[in-house]
């Protein structure tokens, strides 16, 4: 990927979606603006593959096409100022909340985090595998990378993917 410049702006949950987890136009907005501020490359907050997996109740989701259809309009908001766009695709492991997730927090071990309140539920394979498949449908581009792993703490797992490098 080639951007103009060296700025980047981080990923930052902002917060700023509805329940429905779909970019609101003041999320879109804020983008554009970063975008036709110079920003070189931006990167989405945190955002969720699985509804199980929100880490906040206004969070970026990425979950089904409603919210892919959000997330094209923000590529294309910073792609308009000349800027590039990745998405920071996560599920909130030990940091969820089951008031958020709707149910108890899926993590890769059953370990309360300090400062998170609840003990998770310790994934199994099936578990592992609603959180993996949701990744394929964000049309990945040609001869691309489609995914990298990362990671964000030592029980949440993220993917940086890259998306709608138009
Ligand atoms: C409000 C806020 C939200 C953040 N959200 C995320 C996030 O969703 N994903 C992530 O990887 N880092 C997140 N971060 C971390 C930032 O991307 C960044 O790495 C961190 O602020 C350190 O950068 P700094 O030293 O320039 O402040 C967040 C930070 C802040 C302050």
């Amino acid at each position: 990927m080639e951007l103009r410049n060296r700025l980047i702006r981080s990923a930052t949950l902002e917060g700023l979606c509805g329940a429905d987890g779909q970019a609101t136009p003041v999320l879109i907005d804020l983008y554009r603006q970063l975008a036709a501020g110079g920003c070189g490359l931006l990167i989405s907050g945190n955002t969720h593959v699985l509804e199980e997996g929100k880490l906040i109740a206004t969070g970026l989701g990425a979950s089904c096409d409603e919210q892919l259809a959000g997330l094209e309009k923000l590529a294309t908001a910073v792609h308009q100022e000349g800027g590039k766009f990745c998405l920071q695709l996560g599920h909130t492991g030990g940091q969820g909340r089951s008031k958020i997730c709707g149910r108890q927090p899926l993590a890769p071990s059953a370990v309360k985090l300090e400062q998170y309140p609840e003990i998770p539920h310790e994934m199994d394979a099936d578990d592992i595998e609603k959180v993996v498949p949701p990744l394929p449908p964000l049309r990945p581009v040609p001869n691309r990378p489609v995914a990298m792993p990362s990671s964000y703490t030592l029980r949440t797992v993220i993917w940086l993917i890259r998306f709608c490098l138009l």
